[in-house]
């Protein structure tokens, strides 16, 4: 059987004045994406129909237009304008006349980019239904319905009635209407042209093209909290509460281990391997793939990192932009700056900072160090307190290190500069100049060591 074709209108044209943020409503931020990637995201899991996915935009299009654009380049999700919003019944009209082959196709699926909890279930039922009728609008039972439309059913067909336009007790019926829609495009062939404003308003509704004696029905959904609407703040935080909860309880059943999931932020972005444990108060965030058995100890934040199987990462380790490889060691405190690539069975140990190097396999810096615009061999030994002095106050120079050289505690390389493999770096030492394969370096000034003279220079008691 062919499929059916449906476009899919997600109306986001509304200000969204009460949110108070910088960004148009639809790039709210939410769990490192927005809203309307949250709402994309299930209509991008249907497979009942071939959908198009448009949307209705007018405050700050062209911010949306630029970010779905090129995060969604390769699904060709067309823009439609309403630049005066005139309701949600003008908004659809909008729709259909910026993109008119929509009326071609078999259905118009209707939703908001306001409401980032609906799944791929929520949208499933109304195509499940849809061809007993000509329209169906999700409905559900409100505990307090202030603010929604009213469902009000007659023998055949139904009417929604606007919060502002209720009279007596219209206002206590707890049947509502979601905002989501699956109209036969016959119907709206037939209808939509007619809406008018004649109401509190003074607005077009999409509502209206619910009636009486039509084929038109609701679909009551059980789950009242999956329609939750963000307009402000603290339903922007109570959206972000129940998906985060969703994604720890996506990574738990891949096996991942939390030890205080209420305490972590972690993406919708990033993929964690099973047998992964994270400790609390971890944030995790960006495109990020941590492998399996991977140990992430509490308070330790990650952004845009990969992580290789049976890596620990210690507390309260910053890592950012950095690829880790398997079976290291990295912190208590430690910090990953940009372009930090440690490969397997490395260990970068506490107080070390790593900028734009590369720690070969088997190579340590355990202690109180800054390793920049380094590249350090396999099996390395970097003793405590050794700094690479990489800027000369305008550029940036290199230090590279071979394999299996030992570098005392305490030592510093004035890059650029170059060590050969083997070589060995007494404690102390400043190193200006390379040193070649096996070479040994001493560079400290010699002690003097005078005899009994020390109570000259010790406080009497
Ligand atoms: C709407 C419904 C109401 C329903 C409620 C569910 C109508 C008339 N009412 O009311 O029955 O219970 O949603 O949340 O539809 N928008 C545009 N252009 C416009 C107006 C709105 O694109 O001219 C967009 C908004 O950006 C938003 C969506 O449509 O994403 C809904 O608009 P909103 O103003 O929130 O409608 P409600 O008053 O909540
Ligand atoms: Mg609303």
């Amino acid at each position: 059987m062919t499929k059916k074709q449906c476009a899919i209108a997600i109306l986001a044209a509304g200000k969204g004045t009460r949110l108070k943020l910088p960004v148009p409503k639809a790039l709210a931020p939410i769990l490192g994406e927005t809203l309307l990637d949250f709402v994309l995201k299930p209509l991008s899991l249907l497979d009942k129909c071939n959908f198009k996915t448009g949307l209705v935009l007018g405050h700050k299009k062209a911010e949306i237009k630029e970010y779905v654009g090129s995060k969604y380049s390769d699904k060709k999700i067309i823009f439609t304008t309403q630049d005066e919003q005139n309701g949600t019944g003008h908004a659809l009209q909008c729709f259909i006349n910026d993109f008119p082959q929509s009326l071609e196709m078999d259905y118009i699926l209707v939703t908001c980019a306001d409401t980032p909890l609906l799944t791929k279930e929520v949208f499933e039922t109304l195509f499940s239904k849809i061809d007993e009728s000509d329209a169906l609008v999700l409905s559900f039972i409100a505990k307090n319905p202030k603010g929604y439309g009213r469902i009000k059913k007659f023998d055949k067909g139904l009417t929604i009635i606007e919060e502002k336009d209720c009279e007596g007790q219209q206002r206590d019926i707890k049947e509502v209407n979601s905002g989501v829609y699956l109209f036969k495009t016959e119907y709206l062939k037939k209808h939509l042209k007619n809406l008018d404003n004649q109401n509190a308003a003074g607005e077009f509704y999409l509502t209206d093209l619910f009636k009486e004696n039509e084929k038109v029905e609701a679909i009551t959904y059980k789950d009242e909290s999956i329609f939750l609407g963000v307009n402000d703040a603290s339903q922007l935080e109570e959206a972000r509460k129940i998906l985060q909860k969703r994604k720890v309880l996506e990574l738990q059943n891949k096996g991942v281990f939390f030890e205080a999931p209420d305490t972590v932020y972690i993406d919708d972005t990033v993929h964690i391997g099973s047998g992964s444990v994270i400790g609390p108060n971890v944030k995790i965030q960006g495109r990020v793939d941590i492998k399996e058995n991977v140990e992430i100890e509490m308070g330790a934040i990650l952004k845009d990192v990969e992580i290789a199987t049976g890596t620990s990462i210690k507390a309260y380790s910053y890592l950012e932009d950095a690829k880790v490889g398997g079976n290291a060691s990295i912190g208590p405190f430690a910090r990953l700056r940009p372009g930090a690539d440690l490969h397997a069975k490395t260990k970068v140990g506490n107080f070390v900072e790593v900028k734009k190097s590369v720690l070969k396999e088997g190579s340590k810096v355990s202690h109180l160090s800054y390793v920049g615009d380094a590249e350090i061999g396999k099996d390395a030994n970097i003793g405590c307190g050794f700094i690479t002095c990489n800027y000369d106050g305008i550029n940036k120079h290199k230090t590279i290190i071979g394999d299996n050289c030992f570098i005392g505690s305490d030592c510093q390389m004035i890059a650029p500069i170059e060590l050969g493999d083997n070589c060995f770096v007494a404690a102390g030492s400043t190193i200006t100049k390379n040193m070649k394969e096996g070479d040994f370096a001493i560079a400290r000034s010699k002690q003097v060591t005078k005899e009994d003279k020390a109570k000259q220079f010790l406080k009497k008691k």
